[in-house]
Parts: structure tokens; sequence; C-alpha cells
């Protein structure tokens, strides 16, 4: 949902920032400020500091900051827009949403309703029935170490089928079509049935612990062995993830996710200790869960049974690999690692003996990255001893790395690509690697929705991006790039470069050729700006500067191109304020007189939160 930059200012006025951290960080007053431990990384002496004038917070620490949004994003795990809700629910403000919108909020109430409703059927169901199926189930989780302290934790339930359920949920007055599109009914001829018969439940909760779906496995020997909830309005299982609600705060704490493929691979997991365990609910782990995981910590730890099944998950979680793992491209960039189990054994085993988990703890420190991972498992195919099976096997391993064409992590691997390719007998360099990796934009199909957007040249209406240098960009920095990029833009659109022109007071630009083309940019009539075509008017001043642009594929419409201009302006000044801390801290490990270099360094870290706050506002 979008929200007006007026409600989003309406409920960061009406939330109180201090009351809002409070419950996460013992704050004391000292001068305006107020100051605590620092909730996001462990430290004795107070560094995390909130400003209840500015709104802002920040630490001097870790180095994390930003407003009430940002509070309440990292600590629940929330995206923006869910950060905005939770905290217009708590101020009490109605953020205007259209009549459609009001009856689809109203169609999910009901929804969550239900599924409460359902769990705490099921849930009496297990532990109170004198059934005999429910003694049989109670057997069975106890034997697995899932006593009714467990079941209790985790909400787990007997469904006993027969409309039962349907039953109890018309008493409780809901409606057969929302039960229905719950998925926890299902219409029958004229007869409405329950989706559940003899299976014990495993409920699957949101963020914010609310029931939204199902999990059913049988207690005997029956296909499937799991049945789970269907898509519905309130679950999606590429966003959703088993465990999420109980393992945040402890995602939270160690900056640290595993995430496997079983409910009760997590529900051990959690009861040996592992308590930020979550698993993937029938998929592999996509770039979605991805994405929502690293708002919380900077390590993901994909773990997988050691069969071909489990394999095949990680080859495919691996097509979500994309440039915001490279440190360049994000200022926190997640770790994204595998640990793949012994073959016949998945996390649920190992917990039930002490050395299993001896075990798994071992695993888990010789993780290796997920990108590695995907490679060898390419490599594997192919006889490298014969020229012509090693030719293909370079095409395939840098498969997985196209989609990081550019970055510092691209070169690293194919780095390493080329290294086992010529320790196998070849003479492959990494500058030959390289190049392939340059050919490759053409012949690969990224499988993610994104990245296939992002390969489509000339049509599509986003602001469609495409590299086409001729030499590779490897090896340029990351700052560099960005800056290549935005002069770029700037030579191609008119639009991008009076903006940037307009908007900037001094010169984003540091490396010496891209500076003199924007100096020369600066002293063209307001006419010559304009002007489509400018090559030929920055040419005379550096030559090769027609040939930077032809490099690159802008989609002009005016809105996206200064969109464009912004995230490059934007990042340039995000690294270089960042770099100007980092320098700034090691002045003062080097002990230069602390006071200036202290508030020096406030006022760059409050630029630096300022710009992301403004950014992601
Ligand atoms: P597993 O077969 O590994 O089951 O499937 P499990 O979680 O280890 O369960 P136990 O320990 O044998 O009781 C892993 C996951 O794959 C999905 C479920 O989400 C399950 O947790 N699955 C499996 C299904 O959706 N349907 C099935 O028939 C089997
Ligand atoms: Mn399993």
């Amino acid at each position: 949902m979008r929200f007006s930059e007026e409600d989003i200012a309406k409920v960061k006025e009406a939330t109180d920032l201090p009351a809002l951290i409070r419950p996460h960080a013992d704050l004391r007053q000292k001068g305006r400020d107020l100051w605590a431990c620092c909730p996001f990384h462990k430290e004795k002496t107070p560094s995390f500091k909130v400003d209840p004038d500015t709104g802002f917070w920040h630490c001097f620490g870790c180095g994390e900051g930003g407003d009430a949004f940002g509070f309440v994003m990292r600590t629940e795990g929330m995206s923006f827009p869910e950060a905005v809700g939770f905290l217009a629910d708590k101020a009490n403000i109605e953020i205007r949403k259209d009549p459609r919108a009001a009856a689809a909020a109203g169609q999910r109430q009901r929804l969550y309703a239900i599924c409460a409703d359902t769990a705490d059927f099921y849930m009496n169901y297990l532990h109170k029935s004198t059934d005999h199926s429910a003694s049989a189930a109670r057997d069975y989780l106890s034997r697995r170490g899932f006593g009714s302290a467990v079941a209790l934790q985790w909400k787990l339930g007997f469904a006993p089928g027969n409309q039962a359920l349907v039953q109890y949920l018309r008493m409780r007055k809901h409606r057969d079509d929302d039960m229905i599109l719950a998925n926890v009914a299902i219409r029958k001829g004229r007869e409405l049935r329950d989706r559940f018969y003899q299976r014990i439940i495993f409920p699957i909760a949101d963020i914010q612990g609310r029931t939204i779906a199902f999990g059913g496995r049988v207690i005997i020997d029956k296909e499937p062995k799991y049945l789970n909830s269907s898509e519905t309005p309130l679950f999606h299982k590429r966003r959703n993830l088993y465990g999420i609600d109980q393992a945040k705060p402890s995602m939270h704490e160690h900056r640290l996710v595993l995430v496997t493929e079983g409910y009760t691979d997590v529900i051990a997991l959690h009861k040996a200790g592992h308590s930020y365990s979550v698993a993937t609910l029938g998929t592999a782990l996509t770039a979605q869960h991805v994405k929502m995981l690293s708002r919380t910590v900077n390590r993901i730890v994909y773990v997988f049974d050691g069969d071909e099944a489990g394999m095949r998950a990680a080859d495919r979680a691996a097509q979500h690999i994309d440039r915001s793992l490279s440190p360049e491209f994000a200022s926190s960039p997640v770790r994204l690692d595998v640990v793949c189990l012994p073959r016949g054994a998945d996390p649920a085993d190992l917990m039930e003996s002490d050395e299993g988990q001896q075990q798994f703890t071992q695993m888990l420190e010789t993780s290796t990255p997920l990108i590695e991972f995907a490679i060898n498992r390419r490599l594997e195919k192919w006889d490298l001893s014969r020229p012509e099976e090693r030719q293909r096997a370079l095409n395939d391993s840098l498969d997985v790395i196209v989609p990081l064409k550019g970055t510092m992590l691209a070169s690293h691997y194919a780095q390493q690509i080329a290294d086992r390719l010529s320790s196998s007998g070849g003479d492959i360099s990494e500058k030959q690697v390289l190049d392939v990796l340059e050919q490759a934009r053409d012949r690969t199909a990224i499988g993610d929705d994104d990245a296939a957007e992002q390969s489509r040249p000339e049509t599509g209406d986003k602001s469609v991006r495409v590299i086409k240098d001729a030499e590779s960009v490897s090896s340029l920095s990351a700052t560099e790039l960005i800056e290549r990029e935005l002069l770029a833009l700037m030579i191609v659109s008119s639009g991008a470069r009076n903006y940037v022109l307009e908007s900037q007071k001094r010169t984003p630009f540091s490396h010496p050729m891209y500076l003199a083309a924007y100096e020369q940019m600066t002293r063209l009539t307001d006419a010559e700006r304009s002007h489509v075509d400018i090559t030929a008017r920055l040419d005379d001043v550096i030559p090769g500067v027609a040939q930077l642009a032809s490099a690159y594929y802008f989609e002009d419409t005016g809105e996206n191109t200064r969109a464009l201009a912004d995230s490059l302006l934007f990042r340039l000044r995000e690294s270089a304020l960042e770099r100007k801390i980092r320098l700034i801290r090691s002045d003062l490990q080097k002990g230069d007189s602390a006071k200036a270099l202290l508030e020096e360094l406030a006022r760059v870290s409050h630029e630096l939160h300022q710009i992301r706050a403004q950014r992601f506002q």
C-alpha cells in the first residue's frame, strides 16, 4: 500500500520516539538527548543516542540509526509500509484507504479470526479429546520429544475431520465463504467439508504471531505426509516462513537465522537452543524471503537435507543471488551460507542426540557461501580434465554469477572459477572468465522476475538498465561504477542532466575524468544543456566520453531517469559519508584531538542518517 507524505508525517509526529524505544533500551537523559546501551549490538557504555527533537536515533558504536519507522523495521522485522501501519495503529491514526481497500481489510480481519478460532479448536482437541486418534497423536508427539509444553508453545493441534471444524466455526458465526477462502474448509457438492482429516496440525503464523495457515501431518504412514493450506489472501508461501514470529527476537539478538525445510526441524532446533530457526513452506528460499530476513539479520544459513531434493532446493535458492549481496551495493550486505546435512538426516534427527547436536553446531561453523556451493554443484557435473567439457563447465558455472556482473563479488568468484579450471589442467585466466561473463548477458534466462525485468531491453516501462560494456567493468571500484553510471545517465538524458545540475550544490563526482565532464556540463549554456545530444560538446574536452555513454541503456521517461539519478546520487553521498566516518574513526583510534573529531563524527553521522531517512521515507 502507498501512503501519502501527509499521512506519514502525521504518524511520525504522533509517535513518541522515546516511549517506542524504551522497552528495548534503558534511556537516560543527558542534556537535550537520551542515551542508552545500544539494543542492536552488545556494549557496556551507552553510545546509543535518541534525539526527541529531530525524531532520530543513532548508535555511535555500530552505526545503526534512523527514525521511528526505521526503529520498528529493525526491531519488528517489518517493511516500511508495515512499520507505518504499525505506528499508525499505535497512535490511533486512521490512514486514508479507498473503499475497495477497506472492504479487503474487512475480509482479511474475518480470515484472521477464522484462523485463530481454527487453531484454538484443533489445539483443544489435541489436549483434551479422549478420542483414540487424539491420544495416538499425543503419544506420537511425546515420543518425538514434543510433549505438552512444546505442543502449547507451537499451538500444535489435532484435526479430527468429519465436519467437526465446520460445525464449530458456524457456531462461532463465521461464514461458509470465508472458511473456504481461509482454506480450512472445502465445498464438496452441496456440502461444506473440513479441509484437514486425522492430522496433527502445525499452525503457521505471520511475523506478528497471527495464525494465517496450517500444515497437517499424518500419524500413520499415508500419502501425502503433509497437507498444507494453499495460497490464501493471508498466506503466501513465497513470503511467509514457519516459526518467524517466535524466532524474531533471537534472530535480532544474534543477527542470524537458520532456514530449514520442515516444521519439526524448527521445533526441534528451538528446543535445542537454536531459537533463530525458521522453515520454508514447501518452496525453496525465495528472493522475498532473503529480502525480508536481511532486514533483521546479517547472516542467513540455509540448512537443507542432504538428499537430491535438498540440493535442488539450494540450486533454486541460488537463482536469487543478486547485486544486493555484494558489499558495495548495500550498507550491510547479508551473508548467505548453506549447510548441507549428511544424507538421510534432517535437523530434527540431529537434535535427538548430543552427538548430533555437536555435529550440527560444527557444520554451522563450517558453512559454505551459497554462491560457492552453487558454482561447485555446476563444476562437478563436468569432467574438467577434458578441454571441451572445461569450456562448458565455465559457461555453466558462470551462469550463477551473471546477476552479479560488475560487482566485487563477481570478480571474486570469477577468480575462483578460473583457479578451479586452470588447476584442472586448463589455462583459463580470470580475464578470460570475466570476458565470458560479459558475453553471458544474452544467453542467460534468470529465474527471478525482477532480474528478468532488468535484462529486457528497449521495451518495458520500468527504468530498464542494461550495462553493455565492451571492456570489463569488474575491475572498477564501487564508487567509480556508480559515478560512471550517473555520468552516462547525464549524457544520455537531458532531463536527468538538468535535474542533477540544478539539485546539486557541489559536484557529486570524484573520479578526475567524470569530474571534468561534469564541470564542462556546468559551463554549457541553457540551450546547450537542454540539447538532447551533448556528446560532441563533451568529447572536445574528454575524448571517449561518448563511448562511455553508449555502454549503458536507459529508458528515458523523465520520471524514471530522475528516480535513477536520485538513487545514484544517494549511493554516492552515502558511501562518501561512510568513508568519512571510517576515516574519523581511525583518526580517533590514533588518539588525535578527540573533541573536534567527535563533533565531526556526530555531524557526519547525522547527515548520513538524514539522507537515509529521506531516501527511505
Ligand atoms: P520432510 O519429509 O522432511 O518432513 O518434509 P519433516 O518436516 O522432516 O517431518 P518429520 O520430521 O518427518 O515429521 C519437509 C517439509 O516439506 C513439506 C513440509 O513443509 C515439511 O515440513 N512437505 C513434505 C509437504 O508439504 N508435503 C509432504 O508430503 C511432505
Ligand atoms: Mn525432514
